[in-house]
């Protein structure tokens, strides 16, 4: 039966008016994009008038395709542009030890680290089982990019109490088939800076490749630094570095879509490129993943930073190092709370060693009172952690944060730690990914309530997760997804 309220291909067309409309009301259901109080997945300046100018600037490029640079040259220069301002901002350009640096657009960071994989593949076509070091504490995108690519992933561990690998380690990894060397600047999930300059050293001493995943910090680290904060060396400034990812939809307050992958030299680019003539259609060379590609976030970034400029994005970095503190005093303050990580860049990371006190249980109470964290579950030693995106949006927020902290603590106390059923427990310990039906998980997405509503509870969710071994949580993940991801009719 098609649904004509809801349906994407309605019998007859809707009036353009009402179509905007049924998206509002299917938007309201949403976390709020702004306001400052959602802590993950969304980066807000909090400046006026910023959407409309970049939403113009997507408009007007939308249609564009940067499939062929030659057709819309417009593109090629916001692109090049781009490229141009996050070397500079990097440690790259004119008058540095980096002078020729180069870069392409891609849509996220999740493509700029395949790339940066698949040009340190390609660049060793000798090697029939290439390998990639990451530190665990690096992006899931690179075990993405080495499923994908076919590339061995060799895991460095990080230090429990630093939260950052051994240089030993790192160095300890490097195989004679090792093509890529990875650090964090910052980690996604901890906010700490790995030690690039040793890190860099120990891959150039082996002849390997050295990428910077600056895909989270690469826009504000550069500002905290001029701000005075103590910045280690992360960018292309040091020896080594090979190649460095920032996200221009992340701290550079770009709507999504935009990231930019800079390479130290052209040669080092070169096998991130694909091309193909062997075929009868078009003369087909694509920089990245994409062929047809929006211009419509390139010109929206462009607009962005050309709008802020310097001299904004440090006043919105003084802000969110601000919003930083305050948010780090706020969980200081709370009995049974510890931060996991003194904050160095814009992530503030917290965990509880209070066995009465459930961080997930806490993190439902913080959304119930409005404030979306982010949950990370328990791996290798590291105990179960909340993570907070800080951006400049919060700070005027911080004063309000610590009340609901606390109230939301005190809730979670009472409401004492998710209890599963001991069967499903001893069921998600001992099951293996093959052992699970359909039958079988749509019952456990049924008892966990998964798929009925807006998903504002998931203790139990996460507690049953955690319960279970990696493979099997990722399972489970997928076939959750898998369930959520069905067409309408
Ligand atoms: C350090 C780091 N690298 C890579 C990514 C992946 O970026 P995206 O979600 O844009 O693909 C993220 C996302 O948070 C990140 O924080």
């Amino acid at each position: 039966m098609i649904d004509e309220t809801t349906g994407a291909l309605p019998l007859h067309g809707v009036p353009a008016a009402r179509v905007l409309d049924e998206v509002r009301a299917l938007r309201a259901a949403d976390r709020p994009t702004h306001g400052g109080r959602l802590f993950a997945y969304v980066y807000d300046p909090g400046v006026t008038g910023l959407d409309e100018l970049a939403q113009a600037a997507h408009a007007g490029s939308a249609h564009v395709n940067g499939l062929d640079p030659t057709a819309f040259p417009s593109l090629l220069a916001m692109e090049n542009a781009l490229v141009g301002a996050a070397a500079r901002l990097l440690g790259g350009g004119p008058g540095t030890s980096a002078p020729d640096v180069v870069g392409s657009v891609t849509s996220g960071g999740t493509e700029s680290l395949m790339l940066a994989v698949k040009a340190a593949r390609d660049a060793r076509p000798d090697l029939a089982e290439p390998r990639i070091v990451v530190p665990v504490s690096g992006h899931a995108a690179f075990a993405k990019a080495a499923h994908y690519l076919r590339v061995a992933l060799d895991p460095v561990p990080v230090d429990p109490v630093t939260l950052r690998p051994a240089v030993a380690d790192v160095a300890a990894a490097i195989r004679p088939e090792t093509v890529l060397v990875v650090a964090s600047a910052p980690s996604y999930a901890h906010g700490v800076v790995d030690p690039v300059a040793e890190i860099a050293a120990v891959a150039a001493a082996a002849g390997v490749r050295c990428h910077v995943d600056a895909c989270f910090g690469g826009w504000t680290l550069p500002w905290l630094r001029r701000l005075g904060a103590p910045v280690p060396p992360f960018d292309f400034a040091v020896p080594g570095v090979t190649s460095i990812s920032v996200d221009l939809h992340k701290y550079a307050y770009a709507p999504k879509g935009v990231s930019v992958l800079l390479h130290r030299d052209p040669a080092l680019r070169s096998p991130q490129f694909f091309a193909y003539a062997d075929w009868p259609g078009y003369t087909m060379v694509n920089p990245v993943i994409a062929s047809t590609r929006s211009g419509g976030p390139i010109a929206a970034a462009y607009a962005t930073l050309r709008h802020l400029g310097e001299d904004g994005y440090l006043r919105l970095a003084a802000l969110t190092r601000d919003a930083v503190t305050g948010l780090a005093d706020a969980v200081r303050a709370v009995d049974g709370l510890r931060l996991l990580a003194e904050p160095e860049s814009t992530v503030v990371c917290f965990t509880s060693d209070d066995p009465g006190l459930d961080l997930f249980v806490l993190v439902d109470e913080l959304t119930a009172r409005g404030w979306h964290t982010q949950p990370q579950l328990a791996y290798a030693g590291l105990p179960a952690s909340v993570h907070l995106t800080v951006t400049a949006a919060v700070a005027p927020r911080v004063a309000e944060f610590g009340p609901a902290l606390a109230e939301a603590v005190a809730a979670a106390r009472a409401a004492g730690p998710v209890v599963l059923p001991p069967e499903l427990l001893a069921l998600a310990g001992s099951l293996t990914p093959e052992a699970l039906t359909p039958d079988l998980i749509a019952g456990l997405a049924a008892g966990l309530g998964l798929g009925a509503g807006p998903a504002d509870r998931m203790a139990a969710v996460n507690t049953l997760l955690q319960a279970a071994p990696l493979r099997l949580r990722e399972r489970l993940l997928v076939e959750f997804v898998g369930l959520l991801q069905r067409p309408t009719w």
